[in-house]
């Protein structure tokens, strides 16, 4: 192994794990907030400004918290402020995504059985709709359909499963949800460095002169931050999925990211409410598990892209075949040392060169090259036929043996 190789995976691996780490202070602190902000109380006797109180214990010791609307009479000498979770977020996201699916196009974005595109044009589809979406939502937030959150929420809702199944007509299944994962992302990252941050820098410029800040200002922030909420479960949905080919490489892959869309705002709303002190609403479950009932259902065999190999009827297959067609269609990328380009160290750690290889992943092979075509990437780099496809499924569904 190179050292390029070995500098690569660990600079890839560092990135990732400065995004999860970023991501987990950033959702962490977005959670915090929105629930303290709908457990602060109105009482009797608050000081002058302050919009409620809320007490809480943690850590061995009690909170008092306040919040002042718009803000307190003077500025205080420290303030902390909360952006830097999301700002470091985005670039390593942006970076990994440059790192993995610009760097590799051909293997992670583009599907040459869905549009035959070059990686060039694949990338600028990519940025243009990364840049598209942020202008998009930032319009119909400051439209008059902004002053509706029902309606904006539901348009924004039709937008977006628009755009995924624009996106899933145009790149891969997987690239398609890392992309709009990334929208949905840079959209939440762009509020908070465009909208959010610049209000409460107004709002501080407005204390110092002595002026009263306008509380549009505040609001249009706490809009944003709410939306933010709501969408962080079906980001993080998004960016995991591309290890499950059931969500990515079904037809129906554009209406999985509406009904996962669904369940995160759902799940949300249920926490929102609780925290707010409103009735609970019990019913968000039952939407929920409906959502994700119908996810299971839209991901079975029978709705993958092209046919279904597992249609063929089982019959036993020599494990020679099942052997060459792996060799042939898979171990180019799938080895030790793997021979295709852009590919330094076996993907996932998968190597399928020999028998026990092979029988050690006979789920993952089923996975990803039968029931789906997730595998070969980039719509069938190495050309696997639906026969092929279907010898494999016939060796899984007869027991995976090796002799
Ligand atoms: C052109 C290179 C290439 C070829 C050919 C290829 N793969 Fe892969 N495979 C990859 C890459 C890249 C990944 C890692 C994807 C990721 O990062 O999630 C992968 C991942 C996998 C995984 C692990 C999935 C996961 O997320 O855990 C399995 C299993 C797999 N491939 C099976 C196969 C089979 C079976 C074939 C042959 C039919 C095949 N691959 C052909 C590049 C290839």
């Amino acid at each position: 192994m190179t050292l390029a190789i070995v500098a690569s995976e660990w600079a890839n691996f560092l990135l990732r794990w400065t995004h999860v780490i970023a991501g987990i202070a950033w959702i962490g602190s977005s959670f915090y907030f929105v629930h303290l902000d709908l457990s602060l109380r109105k009482h009797d006797g608050l000081a002058q400004g302050v919009g409620g109180e809320a007490w809480q214990v943690h850590g061995g010791g009690f909170y008092n918290m306040v919040k002042y609307i718009v803000a307190p009479p003077h500025l205080p000498k420290e303030l902390t402020w909360f952006k830097w979770e999301a700002y470091a977020t985005w670039l390593s996201g942006f970076a990994l995504f440059i790192s993995l699916y610009y760097t590799n196009a051909e293997l992670y974005l583009i599907d040459r059985t869905v549009l035959d595109i070059s990686p060039m044009t694949a990338i600028a589809i990519s940025l243009g709709g990364l840049i598209a979406g942020w202008v998009v939502y930032d319009l119909l937030c400051k439209s008059p359909l902004g002053r509706n959150d029902l309606l904006l929420g539901i348009v924004g809702f039709v937008l977006l499963v628009a755009v995924s199944y624009g996106y899933t007509k145009v790149f891969s299944g997987r690239g398609a949800y890392v992309q709009i994962g990334a929208m949905i992302g840079t959209i939440m990252v762009a509020s908070v460095a465009m909208t959010i941050i610049p209000n409460q820098r107004k709002i501080v410029v407005d204390l110092l002169a002595g002026r009263t800040p306008d509380p549009a200002l505040g609001a249009a922030g706490k809009q944003r931050s709410v939306h933010n909420n709501y969408l962080t479960l079906p980001v993080v949905f998004l960016m995991i999925s591309n290890h499950y080919p059931l969500a990515f490489a079904s037809r129906w892959n554009w209406v999985i990211i509406g009904l996962v869309v669904v369940i995160g705002v759902t799940v949300r709303h249920f926490y929102n409410s609780r925290h707010a002190h409103k009735p609970t609403p019990w019913w968000t479950w039952g939407v929920a598990a409906a959502a994700f009932i119908a996810i299971v259902v839209l991901s079975s065999p029978a709705t993958f892209t092209g046919k279904s190999a597992s249609a063929a009827p089982a019959r036993q297959v020599a494990f020679a075949d099942v052997q060459e067609i792996v060799i042939s269609r898979c171990s180019m990328c799938h080895a030790a040392e793997p021979v295709w380009d852009g590919v330094g160290v076996p993907p996932k750690g998968v190597m399928l060169e020999t028998p026990a290889q092979i029988r050690e992943h006979a789920s993952a092979i089923y996975v990803q090259a039968a029931m789906t075509h997730a595998m070969p990437p980039g719509g069938n780099v190495t050309e696997i036929s639906d026969e092929d496809r279907a010898v494999l499924a016939a060796w899984y569904e007869s027991g995976a043996k090796t002799q």
